[in-house]
């Protein structure tokens, strides 16, 4: 019987992960899966700016750890954002502006202040101290606004 019921959720893992590869080779040939990426990466950027937001604000009773690990978070995304955007993909509804393709050193120098804030949040939260991390904060929400202002359709 046990057996029998591991069998059966292991050929039920194999379909879902069959379903799942199909639909993203799909996906891929579209540009869809990418812009769904790329929604996705930005989509916890926001997740960890609304998490640092409370806790800088003090409504979250949490610390310097919690600042890293959101910071962290923020810093590796940032660093993939050049590829998740070299392509001007089509195929589903994207907010990103042409003007990303026509200013790409441009694009990817945004992505680079992001990067270099959410560093030095990261470095602030190493240190411990509430009061660099919340003036460290504020140029990582400022490197955000400072692409979208260019980049992102309203
Ligand atoms: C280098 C440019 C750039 C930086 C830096 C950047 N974004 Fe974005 N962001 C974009 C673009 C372009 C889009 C539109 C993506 C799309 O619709 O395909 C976007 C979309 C979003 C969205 C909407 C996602 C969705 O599901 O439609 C959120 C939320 C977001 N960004 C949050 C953030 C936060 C928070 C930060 C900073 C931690 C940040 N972004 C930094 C360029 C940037």
């Amino acid at each position: 019987m046990r057996n029998w019921r591991v069998t059966a959720l292991a050929a039920g893992a194999i379909a879902v992960t069959m379903v799942a590869a199909g639909s993203f080779s799909v996906a891929e040939s579209t540009g869809e899966g990418l812009i769904k990426y790329r929604k996705a990466l930005m989509g916890a950027n926001g997740g960890h700016m609304g998490a640092l937001a409370g806790i800088v604000r003090g409504e979250a009773e949490h610390g310097a750890d919690d600042v890293l690990v959101h910071a962290t978070a923020i810093n590796a995304i940032a660093g993939l954002l050049p590829d998740a955007f070299m392509e001007n993909a089509e195929g589903a509804e994207t907010r990103a502006l042409p003007a990303i393709w026509e200013n790409w050193d441009d694009f990817a120098a945004k992505a680079a202040a992001l990067e270099e804030a959410s560093a030095a949040l990261m470095e602030a939260a190493e240190g411990g101290d509430m009061e660099a991390i919340g003036a460290a904060f504020g140029p990582v929400g400022a490197s955000c606004g400072g692409c979208h202002e260019t980049y992102r359709a309203q």
